[in-house]
């Protein structure tokens, strides 16, 4: 039987570069080399194409060289990744890629347009104002909020303002990240993600961190995650629902993280990833590894949901 070509591309021009190589190089590292041959391609903080020895490669190469693959798994979070604009490219070159495409990944991108789809569903979020660098400073302070750029990911940007001193530095920080920001309500409750892939969701999972779940939590190391959360049945059925009509409605392929928080008063969604991150320690291959699925089983479906 001959091999599958299959091309994966990792890192990214965006502030996860580092998030995206080690999904990458994970990734790459689990696929079956009786059944598949791997060719990788690195995006350099700069955006520029490297092969797999390093080398720069411009992207009309980059291209030729993705055009010899059979399917291309884009392991690239963030913006210019995750947010539809290499799927764009791939739907312009006519390249087969496992996740989901241009509209999804932008919508989902969008922490704001997010919400405003999450509420026409019936699906709560925390309420927010969206602002930019031309309305950031008249915004009053009524309370503790948490202030973030509507596209980013990995935390950063993202800060638990307490203090109404401590706000105009947070902006600030926020902004440096994207030119539109929001201000949310700080929800409390636990935090339980929930992955659906082609279909099939995945058990919940619990992120069990001191306090905010920040890039050196989320990297470092000290944060446990139980699967599946301890949460009532009918608290699960809930996140199902939500995380499969929002899968639906946004139109997403391959696979998706749906992550809320579940309060007394039932779930809230706070974001979706389209491309989520994807070491074999992060959160979907652990989900998937509770349901039997091992990590190198849910690349296959990946793939073959991308060849479908
Ligand atoms: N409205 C909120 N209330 C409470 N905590 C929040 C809120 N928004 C974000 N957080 C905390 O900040 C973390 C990162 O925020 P998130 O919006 O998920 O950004 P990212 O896309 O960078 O992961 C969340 O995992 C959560 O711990
Ligand atoms: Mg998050």
């Amino acid at each position: 039987m001959s091999r599958t070509k299959v091309a994966v591309i990792g890192g990214g021009s965006n502030g996860e570069h580092d998030v995206s190589l080690a999904s990458a190089a994970a990734v790459a590292a689990a696929l079956d080399p009786e059944r598949y041959q791997v060719v990788g391609l690195t995006i350099g903080r700069d955006g520029t194409w490297q092969d797999s020895g390093g080398d720069p490669l411009g992207l009309a190469d980059a291209i030729t060289t993705l055009t010899t693959c059979d399917v291309v798994l884009p392991i690239v979070h963030g913006p210019r990744g995750e947010d539809g604009t290499l799927a764009g490219l791939l739907e312009m070159a006519g390249i087969p890629y496992a996740g989901s495409g241009v509209r999804p990944g932008a919508l989902a991108m969008d922490k704001w347009v997010t919400k405003l789809i999450a509420e026409d569903l019936g699906i709560r979020t925390a309420k927010g104002r969206l602002l930019t660098a031309g309305t950031a400073s008249g915004y009053a302070w009524t309370g503790p909020v948490v202030v973030k750029p509507v596209s980013a990911g990995s935390s950063l940007g993202v800060t638990l303002v307490r203090d109404p001193g401590d706000l105009p530095a947070a902006l600030t920080e926020a902004l440096r990240h994207d030119d539109r920001i929001l201000v949310e309500e700080v929800i409390t409750g636990r935090e339980v993600d929930i992955a659906v892939l082609a279909g099939t969701v995945s058990p919940t999972l619990e992120i069990v961190a001191e306090g905010f779940f920040d890039y050196r939590a989320k990297y470092g190391g000290g944060t446990v995650f139980q699967v599946p959360a301890p949460i009532d049945p009918s608290e699960v059925k809930a996140l199902e629902t939500a995380a499969t009509s929002l899968y639906e409605a946004l139109g997403c392929r391959g696979v998706a993280r749906f992550d809320f928080f579940v309060t007394e008063d039932g779930p809230v969604l706070n974001e979706v990833n389209t491309m989520p991150g994807f070491t074999g320690h992060s959160q979907v291959p652990r989900m998937f590894a509770a349901a039997g699925i091992s990590y190198s089983a849910l690349l296959d479906a990946l793939i073959s949901d991308a060849l479908a």
